[in-house]
This record gives C-alpha cells, sequence and structure tokens, in this order.
C-alpha cells in the first residue's frame, strides 16, 4: 500500500514539476508552417532574445534571420506564458510589417495566436504551433 502511495507522489511531483517548467533558452523552435525560431538568451526577469527565420507560403520576408524579443513568465495556475515580437526590417530588406505572437507552453509545443500589422495598417490573424526541436 506504502510502495503505491508513493508511486503516486513521485507521479503527482513529477507531472506539477513537467507542467510548471519554463521556456527552455536556448532553444530552437519550428512551427506547422516550416518557419523556424531560435531563442538565444534570458535576463532574469524573462525577457529573451532571438532570431526568427519565416519560411510561411503567402507572406514576404521569408528565409532570412529577423530579430525577435519577448518575455516569459509564469501566471498563478503555473502556465508558462509568452509573449514576443519580430519587426521585419533588416539589412537585406523591409516589409513594413510586424507581428506579435502571444501564447504559452504545453510540454514540447508552444501554442500560440498572432497579429500580423503590414505596412498599410491592415491586420491579420493566424494561430502557430511551435515544436521544441531535440
Ligand atoms: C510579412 O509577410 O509582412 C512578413 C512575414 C510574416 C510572416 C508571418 S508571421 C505569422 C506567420 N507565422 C510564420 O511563421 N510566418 C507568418
Amino acid at each position: 500500500m506504502n510502495r503505491l502511495v508513493i508511486a503516486f507522489l513521485v507521479l503527482v511531483a513529477t507531472s506539477v514539476s513537467a507542467f510548471a517548467q519554463g521556456l527552455p533558452i536556448p532553444s530552437y523552435w519550428l512551427n506547422q508552417r516550416g518557419s523556424e525560431m531560435k531563442l538565444y538568451a534570458m535576463e532574469p526577469n524573462g525577457t529573451f532574445t532571438g532570431v526568427y527565420i519565416n519560411h510561411a507560403a503567402g507572406f514576404a520576408c521569408q528565409n532570412i534571420p529577423h530579430n525577435l524579443a519577448g518575455r516569459a513568465w509564469a501566471d498563478h495556475w503555473g502556465h508558462e506564458n509568452v509573449l514576443f515580437g519580430v519587426v521585419w526590417t533588416n539589412w537585406a530588406q523591409d516589409c513594413h510589417s510586424k507581428t506579435l505572437w502571444r501564447g504559452h507552453l504545453v510540454g514540447h509545443t508552444l501554442w500560440t495566436e498572432w497579429i500580423l500589422i503590414d505596412a498599410t495598417g491592415h491586420v491579420l490573424r493566424g494561430r502557430d504551433a511551435f515544436q521544441l526541436q531535440p
């Protein structure tokens, strides 16, 4: 009986710690559109930086790294929330647009929704799921 209780407590403890895990950095992510995200550094206050390489069909500014900045924090329920953005301007081209993602981490998946504001101020919305790569 005792063994059963201990096994149960170990199971609960490991699942709670897996649930409360923070955003791993450095890390490499791919989303369902084939875009790449590399997270390089995080400050003690949860702000992080990295690069985003857009490979999504139907969008501009493809295949070139763009700087990314964001923030991660755990809420009262222990969920790891993230907010990050890319301004689609670099040394090579200027797409006159920006994207903001917000979402949360579940295991090795970052579930996000985004808004993209284009040069004319039009807003596009969508969802991206990023898978943590080994
Ligand atoms: C643009 O087309 O103005 C710049 C590139 C935007 C790429 C978008 S951001 C949201 C979605 N997820 C991706 O990985 N790429 C597209």
